[in-house]
């Protein structure tokens, strides 16, 4: 359209210049000569001079015309080149396709993956013509953005070429459109994220592993507790059953005794299971989150811990959480309160004093704050940095392989999408004043979902 007015313009003034050159020349030269003869020279001059004129005019016309053209001609060309480039060198994988799924291009990181060598061997052919197993879910996709017209972003598909090689891509297709809004092919873009999902998975299997571990370092002392808690009632069932025994052997038995000694008994062996329930539990993986009360969460956490403490003579305060519940991963959670209170019975080793573990727990703004404080001294500024990197202690070797906390904040951070804590405070208990560590665990809740 603009080029048809252009033309128009130029040919429309050239038709007015030419009018007003021969009505004005004309009675100019009739005005001025009477004499046929030299009338009839002049107009021949004139004219003449009309196409002299009009003939540079046209020259310097085309000539502008022409330097034009081959100026657009080249800077076509080179963004053509350029966007050649573009296509060539991106970091990612491209192609188009016709609305038919007709491969029309593609760059050569394109032609890698699926094994070919030149673009010969793909232009002009569909997805069906290669040996690829996923071609259908391919040709599904185009079909999808071309009739819906939207496009389709971001999603993970895999590749296996013929040599099996199994490539995970995440890609994006778009509707291609001409200029009355057709959708008249497919682009695709593709991002090679094989190795970054390999090196996810990896770290994943590694955290898993060491969630394990630390779970197992735990389990020497847990081993410990056992035989600690089942001393008692061991003890228990062995003096009821041997003063059974010989009650029965001195012609003394007394049936109500009997009967009250086998109720005590039961009683006991059902704790000795109930114990090894416990302890199964906690090495359970957890795969699914349960509801629980943080009361029977501390419960069981203490359960695990109790000769530790008892032998140590520590003072558990907790302050009134009774009606708080979520949902959470149980026994990961027991894990870092169990790495958290264990180190502050650590801590506790010289100190004689009474000794304090005060477990606080709120619910506010759609989440849950734990705060778990002692009086065993504090961590020394010097070190209070490193406390939560894997492998930092400050404990011998039997003692301690410094992943306790490290573990805790993995699974506060990345299972629970919490965060963990510690400082030091000053504080007074039964008026007295009181120096130790606290580790603060915020969790949120997510009620809504
Ligand atoms: N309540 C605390 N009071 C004083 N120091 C603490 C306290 N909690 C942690 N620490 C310091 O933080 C360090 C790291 O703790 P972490 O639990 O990660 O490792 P660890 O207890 O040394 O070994 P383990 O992996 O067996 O638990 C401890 O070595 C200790 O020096
Ligand atoms: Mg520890």
């Amino acid at each position: 359209m603009k080029y048809i007015s252009l033309a128009l313009k130029i040919s429309i003034t050239y038709f007015l210049f030419g009018l007003l050159w021969i009505y004005f020349s004309d009675n100019a030269i009739n005005l001025l000569v009477k004499d046929l003869e030299k009338l009839q020279f002049l107009q021949t001059i004139k004219g003449w001079l009309f196409i002299t004129f009009s003939s540079i005019l046209i020259y310097f016309i085309s000539y502008k015309l022409f330097i034009q053209i081959e100026s657009k001609k080249e800077e076509l060309l080179k963004s053509n080149e350029l966007l050649e480039k573009i296509i060539e060198n991106a970091p990612l994988i491209i192609f188009w396709k016709s609305n038919k799924g007709v491969y029309l291009g593609c760059n050569s990181k394109f032609l890698q993956l699926i094994n070919l060598t030149s673009k010969d061997e793909l232009l002009g052919k569909t997805d069906t013509d290669f040996s690829i197993l996923e071609k259908e879910n391919f040709i599904n996709d185009d079909m999808i953005v071309i009739s819906s017209c939207q496009p389709k972003l971001d999603y993970l598909e895999t590749v296996t070429t013929k040599n099996k090689i199994l490539r995970i891509l995440n890609t994006s297709k778009v509707p291609l459109f001409d200029n009355k809004g057709e959708v008249i092919g497919v682009l695709g873009v593709s991002e090679d994220v094989t190795e970054q999902i390999n090196n996810q998975n990896k770290i994943k299997t590694q955290e898993e592993l060491l969630i394990q571990q630390s779970k197992l370092a735990a389990m020497g002392e847990m081993i410990a507790n056992i035989a600690h808690q089942w001393r008692q009632p061991l003890s228990v069932i062995s003096t009821l059953s041997t003063g059974m025994k010989l009650q029965k052997e001195l012609h003394i038995s007394n049936e109500e005794y009997e009967k009250e000694s086998l109720d005590n008994i039961n009683e006991n062996a059902q704790y000795l299971s109930k114990t090894i329930d416990d302890f199964k539990n906690f090495f359970k993986k957890d795969n699914n989150k349960t509801n629980i009360y943080f009361k029977e969460l501390f419960e069981k956490t203490f359960k695990l811990i109790q000769s530790r403490l008892k032998n140590r003579d520590i003072q558990i305060i907790q302050n009134n959480y009774t009606q708080i519940r979520f949902d959470t991963y149980e026994s990961e959670l027991i894990q870092v309160f169990i790495n958290i209170i264990n180190n502050s019975i650590d801590a506790f080793e010289n100190i004689s004093e009474d000794k304090y573990i005060f477990i606080d727990v709120k619910e506010f703004d759609n989440k849950i704050v734990i705060k778990i404080k002692d009086n065993a001294g504090g961590i020394d500024k010097n070190i209070i940095d490193k406390i939560f990197d894997p492998y930092f202690t400050t404990k011998n070797e039997k003692q301690g392989t410094g992943i306790g906390l490290y573990m805790s904040k993995e699974i506060i951070t990345k299972h629970l999408n919490g965060s963990v804590e510690a400082s030091n405070i000053e504080f007074e208990y039964l008026n007295k004043s009181h120096h130790g560590a606290i580790f603060t665990i915020t969790i949120p809740l997510n009620k809504d979902k």
